[in-house]
């Protein structure tokens, strides 16, 4: 899948933003390497808090589909700053990230900025730090 066919389906995700409380609709569009694509939009309501992300959302129909492994995740949004991922989100793709994981920012007019999930999350905490951990079995 293109870059320009990634940047288009996270514009689509944004179009379908549910975010009447900021104002800020946010488009997301996950490439896995099978080549399956999959784009969720932030999701707000009245209890401000409870509202959520559009990575949250994208991640969530590429677990629905069976995988697991993000390869190349575009998020887009409005206004001249660049729309990174906010930190909740940055360990929600971490969760399925590789070191290859690519998280790619963008603005109407397209991609601004590519980052490694590692330049984003430096240190993180992850899956791997349960492997040979302590178990309560
Ligand atoms: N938002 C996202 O969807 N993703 C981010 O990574 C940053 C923030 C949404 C949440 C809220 O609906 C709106 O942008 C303003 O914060």
């Amino acid at each position: 899948m293109s870059q320009e066919k990634m940047f288009a389906l996270a514009r689509a995700a944004m179009a379908r933003s549910y975010s009447p409380y900021s104002g800020f609709p946010v488009g997301a569009a996950i490439l896995t390497p099978t080549g399956s694509t999959f784009s969720g939009c932030n999701v707000e309501n009245a209890s401000y808090p409870e509202g959520t992300c559009a990575e949250a959302g994208a991640i969530s129909a590429m677990v629905m589909a069976g995988e697991s492994v993000i390869q190349d995740i575009y998020v887009i949004g409005n206004g001249d700053a660049l729309v990174s991922p906010c930190g909740g989100c940055r360990q929600r793709i971490r969760e399925f990230s590789t070191p290859e994981t690519r998280v790619h920012i963008c603005g109407p007019e397209g991609v601004r900025k590519t980052l490694t999930l590692n330049e984003l999350l430096p240190w993180s905490f992850g899956p791997d730090h349960f492997s040979g951990g302590q178990s309560n079995d």
